[in-house]
C-alpha cells in the first residue's frame, strides 16, 4: 500500500513529522523508496540538476511526464507529486486541467504542485474537485524568479507575511492537501503551520513547518556551485563519485583493470 493524500493529513492531526524529497529519475526513486521516505517529488528542479539550465522556467511538461513515470515505477510505496512547470498553468484553467490531468494519467503520478496564490487558488478548487490532488508552494516561489529579482527571502513585511498566510489558508479552502513553504523566515513558518489543518512542507521556513523537504542532489552533496543556507549535507556523493572515476581512469590507463577475475574464459564456469 502507498502513501495518500488522507495520510499527511492524518498525521498533521497526529502532529508527527515527515519528509519530502525530490527524485527525478527510477534509481533514485528506489532507494528512497527503501529508506520509507513517504513523499518524493518529481521537482521541476530537475531543470537544474538534471537538464544543466540556470533555472526552472525552460522545463517542459514532456521532461516532467519523462522523469515522473521513472519516479513513480521505482517507488511503489511513496506518494508522488508531480511539479507542474512553468506555462503549463499559467494560460488559463482549461490548460491546468488538461496538464495536470496528463501527469495522473500519463506519469502516474498521485498529486500535482502548482507555485503561487491567486488564480492558482481557484485552480486548485478545480482540479480537487476533478480528483487531482493538490499540494500548494508559497514563498520563495523559483518560477517568480524574474519577478522576484533573483532568489530572495520572501514575506520579511508584514503586508507580505500576511499575504501568504492568507494564500495558505485560501488554498487550504480551495483543497490543497498540504503547502510548501520555501525561503520565508521561520517566525512565518511557523504561524502559517499554527492557521492550517494541512501540512505545511518547509524548504528554508525553519523547524516549527510539519514536514520538511530537500532538493536530493543537495542532500547528497552532488550540487556544484552554490548551496543555500537552508540545506543540511548528509553526504558527500559528488566527490566520492569524483574519486571512483578517477581511479577506474587510472586504473586503465596503467594495466590495472580488466584483471582475470573480470575476465570470460571460453569455457563457462
Ligand atoms: O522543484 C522543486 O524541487 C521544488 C522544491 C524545492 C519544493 O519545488
Amino acid at each position: 500500500m502507498s502513501i495518500t493524500v488522507s495520510d499527511l493529513r492524518k498525521w498533521k492531526a497526529e502532529h508527527r513529522r515527515f519528509t519530502m524529497l525530490t527524485a527525478y529519475d527510477y534509481t533514485t526513486a528506489r532507494w528512497l523508496d527503501q529508506a520509507q521516505i513517504p513523499v518524493i517529488l518529481v521537482g521541476d528542479s530537475l531543470g537544474m540538476t538534471m537538464l544543466g539550465y540556470p533555472d526552472t522556467l525552460s522545463v517542459t511538461m514532456e521532461d516532467m511526464i519523462r522523469h515522473g513515470s521513472a519516479v513513480v515505477r521505482g517507488a511503489p510505496g511513496a506518494l508522488v507529486v508531480g511539479d507542474l512547470p512553468f506555462m503549463t498553468y499559467h494560460a488559463g484553467l482549461e490548460d491546468a486541467v488538461r496538464n495536470a490531468g496528463r501527469f495522473l494519467q500519463e506519469a502516474r503520478v498521485q498529486a500535482v504542485k502548482m507555485e503561487g496564490g491567486g488564480r492558482v487558488i481557484d485552480y486548485t478548487r478545480e482540479m480537487t474537485g476533478m480528483g487531482i490532488p493538490v499540494m500548494g508552494h508559497l514563498g520563495l516561489t523559483p518560477t517568480f524568479v524574474n519577478q522576484f529579482g533573483g532568489y530572495r527571502v520572501q514575506g520579511r513585511s508584514d503586508e507580505a507575511a500576511e499575504r501568504i498566510l492568507s494564500d495558505a489558508q485560501a488554498l487550504e479552502a480551495a483543497g490543497a492537501f498540504a503547502v510548501v513553504l520555501e525561503g520565508v523566515p521561520s517566525a512565518l513558518g511557523e504561524r502559517v503551520t499554527k492557521a492550517l489543518t494541512i501540512p505545511t512542507i518547509g524548504i528554508g521556513a525553519g523547524r516549527r513547518c510539519d514536514a520538511q523537504v530537500l532538493v536530493i542532489h543537495d542532500l547528497l552533496g552532488l550540487t556544484t556551485g552554490h548551496v543555500a543556507r537552508f540545506v543540511k549535507q548528509y553526504a558527500q556523493i559528488g566527490p566520492a563519485m569524483e574519486a571512483a572515476v578517477r581511479a577506474f581512469d587510472q586504473d586503465v590507463r596503467e594495466g590495472a583493470f580488466p584483471t582475470p577475475e573480470h575476465e570470460y574464459s571460453n569455457t563457462a564456469r
